[in-house]
């Protein structure tokens, strides 16, 4: 009797520890979404305005806002919004016959991109003209538009034009474009997403909690373009994500987004395609690490913990932003440091090959007797090898979210470039087209 007793006190015992286990667990797992979803106020879904949801969330709200004054600058980054075609005036040529040329600066907080998208010189508000701006520009810069979206649908909002949906839109971004509200779970806004997760057989609803912690910033810091005469938001991600697929899907649709002048190079503008360059492989998305793990850590005040919503380079706060897995924070700096200047160096050898490449195009074309064959496989090379440069120089990280693909695509691009040279010169047979640096020979415009 004593036995079996013994016996009953001992399962209980386990059977206990194991609830207590399962219980520890559970508040482990507990994420700090679910603790603060305990609403003082019922936040209207797809709620424009991030003050009412800033009544419930008062660290995440006014760590939002400090992003509309953020000015300090890393060595290629940072919220200022300087001008990218000053710093590298070789980008004058590159983006020739394009509005890219005359206005690019680097961007900002999110809580100013409503005010920088309508302070660019890149607009065009001639409605009467047919290169004007649609509505389509505003899709990644405010909460309004998860609500337009889903009153409008996606189509019809693409349709009109900037001017047209200027009095819809109000807010800059916030709560509505990364959270649902009630839930706060993280999710996808942006109709382009779901439909380019869908073509590629991908339902972001199945994605786990650290998976969405990048694929929310995926709602807008992707590769995109307008398609056809509706304007229609696309992510170019039908065959895949990685830069090869990219190429392949656009020269399937014959999409340009300009013709570079005196040359007839149809060409491709690359956007701010940080999520598809950081999944394409970098040590850190195979390891598991997020966006919001780098520009968006934990941080402490009194009691509360919470995610920093004030998301600008993580090499402001390195502590924060690294580490909480890197030990030794100032040797990582010192590594992104060597990688950031190698890319940067990198990337300028690569506009010359370019620039090379354009002025023998150029030649070739002006010649009027070219090899027809031989200038359109260097325009193809052309139209490439810039956008494979473009891909590592609209990136925002100077290659420091994928080190290693960046030197490899920037190697492919100038190697392309170089190529386009070859067959220009060619193509008239003109043996000086083969020359180097004509950049340093022409000053930009
Ligand atoms: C391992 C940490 C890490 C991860 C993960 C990470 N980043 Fe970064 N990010 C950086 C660093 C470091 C820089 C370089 C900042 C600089 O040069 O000042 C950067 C730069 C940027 C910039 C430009 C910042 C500026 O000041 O203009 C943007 C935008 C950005 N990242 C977005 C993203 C997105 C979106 C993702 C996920 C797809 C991501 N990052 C993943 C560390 C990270
Ligand atoms: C709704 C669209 C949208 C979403 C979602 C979004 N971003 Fe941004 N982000 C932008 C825009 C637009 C800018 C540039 C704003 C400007 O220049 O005024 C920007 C700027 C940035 C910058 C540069 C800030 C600075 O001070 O220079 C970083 C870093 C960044 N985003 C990271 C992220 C990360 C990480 C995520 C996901 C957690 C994310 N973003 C989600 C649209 C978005
Ligand atoms: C650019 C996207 C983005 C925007 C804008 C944004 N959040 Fe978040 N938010 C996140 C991410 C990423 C997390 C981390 C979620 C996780 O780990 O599950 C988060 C976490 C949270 C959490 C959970 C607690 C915590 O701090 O980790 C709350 C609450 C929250 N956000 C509230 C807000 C509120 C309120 C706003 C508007 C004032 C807002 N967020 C705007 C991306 C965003
Ligand atoms: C969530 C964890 C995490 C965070 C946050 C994080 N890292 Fe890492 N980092 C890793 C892991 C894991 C590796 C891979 C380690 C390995 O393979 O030895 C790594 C590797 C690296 C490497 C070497 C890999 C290479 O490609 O050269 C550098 C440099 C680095 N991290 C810099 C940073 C910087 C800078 C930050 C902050 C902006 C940062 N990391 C934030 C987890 C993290």
């Amino acid at each position: 009797m004593k036995n079996y007793t013994n016996i009953i006190l001992a399962g209980i015992v386990v059977v206990l520890a194991a609830a207590l286990i399962g219980v520890l667990a559970y508040a482990k797992n507990q994420t700090s979404t679910e603790r603060a979803t305990q609403p003082l106020v019922e936040i209207a879904p797809m709620e424009p305005d991030s003050a009412k949801w800033g009544v419930n969330f008062p660290n995440q709200y006014d760590t939002l806002m400090k992003t509309k004054t953020n000015n300090i600058d890393t060595t290629y980054a940072g919220s200022s919004q300087f001008s990218w075609l000053e710093r590298d005036p070789r980008q004058v040529i590159l983006f020739a016959g394009y509005p890219f040329s005359k206005d690019y600066n680097d961007d900002r907080g999110h809580a100013n991109a409503l005010e920088d998208v309508r302070a660019t010189k890149r607009l065009n508000l001639d409605d009467t003209n047919p290169k004007h701006t649609p509505a389509t520009c505003y899709s990644c810069k405010s909460t309004d538009n998860p609500g337009l979206w889903d009153r409008l649908g996606m189509e019809a909002y693409d349709k009109m034009t900037f001017n047209e949906m200027t009095p819809n839109i109000n807010n800059s971004i916030g709560c509505s474009n990364c959270h649902e509200a009630g839930t706060m779970r993280l999710i996808a806004t942006n109709p382009a997403l779901k439909e380019a997760l869908a073509a590629q057989g991908k339902d972001w609803e199945t994605f786990t909690r650290q998976e969405m912690r990048t694929v929310v910033c995926a709602n807008c810091h992707v590769e995109y373009y307008f398609k056809g005469d509706g304007k229609y938001l696309t992510f170019p991600w039908e065959k895949g994500t990685d830069i090869d697929s990219m190429l392949a899907y656009y020269e399937e649709e014959g999409f340009k987004d300009w013709e570079y002048p005196d040359t007839g190079t149809p060409m491709l503008k690359a956007q701010h395609p940080e999520y598809e360059f950081f999944t394409a492989g970098s040590t850190h998305y195979n390891a598991g690490v997020s966006c919001a793990d780098c520009h968006m850590p934990y941080v402490r005040e009194g009691a509360a913990k919470y995610s920093s919503h004030d998301v600008h380079s993580p090499l402001l706060n390195p502590e924060q932003a690294c580490g909480q897995c890197h030990t030794d924070t100032e040797s990582v700096i010192r590594r992104v440091n060597t990688i950031q200047e190698q890319v940067a160096t990198t990337k300028i050898s690569t506009e010359d090959a370019i620039i090379d490449a354009v002025t023998a195009i150029k030649a070739a074309v002006a010649n009027g007797k070219a090899d027809p064959a031989l200038l359109d496989q260097a325009r193809k090379l052309h139209r490439e090898s810039q956008f494979i440069w473009d891909i590592v120089s609209a990136e925002n990280s100077t290659g420091f979210h994928n080190p290693e693909y960046a030197l490899k695509i920037l190697a492919d691009a100038t190697n392309r470039a170089r190529q386009a040279q070859m067959l220009a010169a060619q193509s008239i047979g003109d043996t000086s087209l083969l020359a180097t640096g004509s950049y340093y020979a022409t000053p930009a415009p």
